[in-house]
């Protein structure tokens, strides 16, 4: 009869032939060298495609004509998108006239920053972040790494945007 307490264990183990001693076929030693391997081959993978995405982002953009040297006013901001069209980004002339460029998206949570001449900032309204637009460091709130960096050449009067630097 199945209802007796040794029937139910019979039948439970009919429905789950499982046993202890064939469980202890993974040791601990073995399964702790294949989490670290494991582990190892992830974080190798990691690097490997951030240096791939960085080295195939700064070539894939290239040299990009901006603008005009002549349009470009002191004291104000050019916006493009460099180096992907979706990635926003800032030109500004400063007013001693030297030329500077930084990618918009904010070191903090990826909003936009915004030049604010009067106030000599880049202003992000997110948070109340602020970079000094002389070398994109940040000034103000909670930012704490410098916005990327856009290297520039004029040639023949004209603005070229020619790498995004971290
Ligand atoms: S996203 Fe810019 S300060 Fe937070």
């Amino acid at each position: 009869m199945t209802n007796t307490v040794s029937g139910r264990q019979e039948q439970w183990r009919a429905e789950f032939p499982y046993h202890w001693d064939e469980d202890d076929t993974i040791t601990r030693r073995e399964l702790l060298r294949f989490t670290v391997y494991t582990s190892g081959a992830l974080f190798a993978a990691a690097v490997g495609l951030a240096a791939f995405n960085r080295f195939y982002r700064s070539r894939a953009a290239g040299v990009k004509p901006l603008v005009r040297l002549s349009e470009l006013v002191p004291g104000q901001a050019f916006h493009f998108n460099y180096p992907d069209p979706d990635d926003e980004s800032i030109l500004i002339h400063l007013p001693e006239g030297r030329l500077v460029a930084y990618s918009q998206r904010c070191t903090h949570l990826s909003c936009s920053v915004s030049y604010q001449p009067e106030r000599e900032r880049l202003f992000c309204p997110c948070h109340d972040g602020a970079f000094d637009p002389r070398t994109g460091e940040p000034i103000a709130g909670p930012p704490r790494r410098r916005l990327p960096r856009i290297t520039l050449e004029e040639t023949n009067g004209i603005i070229y945007a020619k790498e995004l630097l971290p």
